[in-house]
């Protein structure tokens, strides 16, 4: 099995911490570790071969950084221009493997994300190994709790098929990123999962899916892998072809259409940490609800999140709100709105 490390989002909504040039998964959100250290280091068990990472070619040198420092290793580097979404990324990745003789299972996981109890996610990757051993493409459901409108829905059926490895669900609809209205309806029938971000598929499967689906991108990444640069593990992805290459999620482009879904559920403590409402979700907090970093004075809030990062911030009388101040930049939110952080950042990009 060869996990395929997907590192180019640029963590928009966690501004104005995140980055372009230093999006997210390269920070300490959730400990000492950065979220990509801690998604790497999840891998190193028996079984498991070393990871293939798609990342921007801008984030090269923080990721042989963070590699080096805690001593963990990468079999090699698909180096992205810019990003064309995750379907190129990954089906980049596939293509390369299988022109080497490598089809073997890919493991699809997002750099930034957190997974509490990975006893539980290696017990869900060996059922999810023997579907896609038969051809499945496995998707890895999170039981959905809450209306989260960042997240993709899946409908399964909840009974067990024949035919389906026990415990496997069979895909009956996917919904990406539906409104408020409609995620409250999925959860309250709970018979939805949220799409985790992860998928377990042959490589072959993964091409054959996708030329069906979407023959451009298979097309376009070929050439563009075939005209990249190679130095030693590095593979610097060609601009050119790369450009004329749709712009296109998995979850889009692949997923949603397939035959072949199947939805191995994952109660592991999973966080996408997407937003500052995540962060503040999977930290322990203090008596008054809070969590609270650097040097910072609160009286009379609640239910809040406060980072300092350098000067001294004080807050009175406020609840539910995130604070983040950084060198450069502060933010004031209500912790119901920072899903929509992205809208300061295109704000901010407008400005440019
Ligand atoms: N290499 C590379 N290139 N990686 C990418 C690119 C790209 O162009 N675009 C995104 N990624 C990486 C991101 O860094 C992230 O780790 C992952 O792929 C998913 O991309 P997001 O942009 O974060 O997607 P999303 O959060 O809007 O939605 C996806 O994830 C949700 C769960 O976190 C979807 O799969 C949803 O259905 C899902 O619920
Ligand atoms: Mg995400």
């Amino acid at each position: 099995m060869i996990p395929v490390i997907l590192s180019g989002g640029s963590g928009s909504r966690l501004w104005p911490l995140s980055r372009k040039l230093f999006p997210k998964q390269f920070l300490a959100l959730t400990g000492e570790q950065t979220l990509f250290q801690q998604t790497i280091e999840r891998l190193t068990f028996e079984g498991m071969q070393q990871p293939l990472l798609v990342c921007n070619k801008e984030h090269r040198f923080i990721v042989k950084e963070q590699l080096a420092a805690r001593q963990l290793a990468v079999q090699g580097m698909l180096l992205e221009p810019f990003g064309r979404n995750t379907a190129p990324a990954i089906a980049i990745a596939a293509i390369k493997l299988l022109e080497e003789g490598r089809d073997e299972l890919l493991l699809v996981l997002p750099a930034d994300h957190v997974i509490e109890d990975e006893k539980a996610f290696q017990q869900s990757l060996s059922l999810a190994a023997d579907a896609a051993e038969r051809g499945e493409m496995v998707l890895f459901g999170i039981p959905a709790t809450s209306p989260e409108t960042g997240f993709g829905y899946i409908k399964c059926d909840m009974n067990s098929r024949p035919g389906l490895t026990e415990g496997v669900k069979r895909v009956l609809q996917f919904v990406e990123k539906p409104d408020e209205e409609r995620a409250k309806q999925f959860v309250e029938s709970g018979e939805y999962f949220w799409n985790s971000g992860m998928f377990l598929f042959r490589a072959s499967v993964f091409l054959e899916e996708l030329k069906k689906y979407d023959m451009d991108i298979y097309d376009n990444c070929m050439a563009a892998l075939h005209r990249s640069q190679r130095n030693g593990d590095e593979i610097l992805i060609d601009p050119a072809t790369f450009a004329c290459c749709p712009d296109d999620s998995i979850d889009y482009a692949v997923m949603e259409k397939t035959q072949l879904a199947c939805v191995v559920p994952l109660s592991a403590g999973w966080n996408d940490v997407g937003s500052w409402s995540s962060i503040w979700e999977v930290h322990e907090k203090d008596e008054n609800g809070n969590v609270i970093k650097g040097d910072v004075i609160a009286e009379d809030t609640h239910n809040s999140l406060i980072h300092g990062n350098g000067k001294l911030v004080t807050v009175l009388g406020l609840d539910d709100v995130v604070i983040i101040e950084t060198k450069d930049a502060m933010m004031v939110a209500h912790k119901d709105k920072v899903q929509d952080v992205k809208k300061l950042v295109n704000r901010l990009d407008a400005q440019e």
